[in-house]
């Protein structure tokens, strides 16, 4: 049975930085009380030109180009997001057809903040079960488009920004070790963004009731987290045939400091073990992990051969770990340049959906 490697990685995120200070010019709040409460200082907010897709693809292409995998050998595309681009279609076959990953089938999936395990979990299946052997699996977030701006409750916790890994099959044993996946519907109603799903499509009265925008019971949501981290870490390392202290790293979720200190104290481990980065980028959701991954990795933390947990929670609600043993990439013939596919796979675009017009316009005379 092959095993699924983490073989390339990459972040992308807005330019645009907010600062506590910003956010304290728009609504009642200071830097003080969103550093002590969350040990946020700043975020990355999407620019006009910056979308859920194109933020993945700049992610991506830094992680093909650390694999040395082209886009034209990509199996599937997974992109977890809350922030996707249409309800349909998928964002994941935007980002397939930017890419010019002309052989991936690709779609989207939604678990929160957890959807990135979700979805490292689900591509290292399929190349566990030999289906597939590789996979592009991306957490890309817009989430301040979504953000009620005179909310000071929830506009100081999100940014922006994306993270993406490449999944390759390799019979060297190693790569993404197990994985706990956990839902409870019942606490759906405590983080939810209300409208604009089948339930409640748009109408005047939604946008007026802000039925639009990420909705929040902050102190419920607290709580959960807190309960959850620690178990589902070591859910995943029980799973794996791990303990605590064969694992060098914890990354989880990026939502807020005190939780993450919640779950050093449950796992009695110190917080020099956990990667945290949310200072910088706050709540990025389903991309918080893979972007603190990317940064710890490139800052040389985590190293080849060490082991880690990746541990997340969200709305939902949903809950879930994932262990890896850190290999990164696998030897590889030739330098692919993943952007030139890029720039190839829009004028591939643009001549499908050419012919696609002419044929519209043959089948139309033939009628
Ligand atoms: N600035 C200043 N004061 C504030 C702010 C603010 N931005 N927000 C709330 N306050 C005030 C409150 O009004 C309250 O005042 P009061 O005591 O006079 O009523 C006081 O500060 C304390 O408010 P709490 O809500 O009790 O603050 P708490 O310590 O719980 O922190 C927070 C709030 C940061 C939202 C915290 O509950 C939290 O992080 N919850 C988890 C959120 C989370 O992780 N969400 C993401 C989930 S992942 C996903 O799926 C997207």
């Amino acid at each position: 049975m092959p095993y699924a490697h983490i073989t390339g990685w990459g972040m992308a995120a807005p330019e645009g930085v907010m600062t506590n200070d910003d956010l304290a010019k728009i609504v009642d709040t200071n830097d003080q009380w969103i550093r002590e409460r969350t040990g946020i200082s700043e975020r990355r907010i999407a620019g006009a030109t910056d979308f859920t897709s194109t933020l993945a693809v700049e992610a991506s292409i830094k992680a093909l180009k650390v694999a040395n995998v082209r886009p034209t050998d990509i199996d599937l595309i997974i992109c977890s997001t809350s922030t996707p681009e249409y309800m349909f279609p998928a964002t994941a076959c935007l980002i397939q057809d930017q890419l010019g990953a002309t052989k991936a089938g690709a779609f989207d999936l939604l678990a929160a903040c957890t959807g990135f395990i979700y979805a490292l979990n689900m591509g290292a299946q399929a190349i566990r079960s030999g289906s597939i052997k590789t996979a592009l699996i991306i957490g890309s977030e817009t989430l301040s488009r979504f953000v009620n701006w005179k909310d000071r409750n929830t506009c100081i916790l999100f940014g922006d920004g994306a993270g993406a890994f490449v999944l390759q099959a390799s019979e060297r044993p190693g790569g993404v070790l197990s994985a706990v996946m956990h839902s409870d519907g019942s606490g759906g109603d405590l983080l939810t963004l209300p409208a604009g799903g089948s339930r409640f499509p748009a109408t005047e009265s939604t946008v007026h009731e802000g039925l639009h925008c990420i909705r929040m019971d902050g102190k419920e949501v607290f709580r959960f987290a807190t309960r959850v981290m620690a178990s589902a870490t070591l859910e995943a390392l029980d799973a794996a045939g791990l303990k605590v202290e064969d694992i060098k790293w914890i990354v989880p979720h990026q939502a807020n400091i005190r939780i993450i200190e919640a779950a050093a104290r449950g796992l009695k481990l110190p917080m020099e073990r956990f990667v945290v980065n949310l200072d910088r980028y706050g709540n990025t959701s389903t991309a918080s992990i893979p972007i603190a991954m990317v940064e710890a990795i490139e800052k040389g933390q985590i190293k080849e051969g060490e082991k880690l947990v990746m541990v997340g929670f969200g709305a939902g609600l949903t809950w879930g770990a994932l262990a890896a043993e850190w290999t990164g990439p696998l030897p590889s013939k030739g330098h692919v340049r993943p952007e030139q596919y890029r720039r190839l796979g829009r004028v591939r675009s643009l001549v499908r959906r050419a012919i696609r017009f002419i044929e519209g316009l043959l089948y139309r005379r033939e009628l």
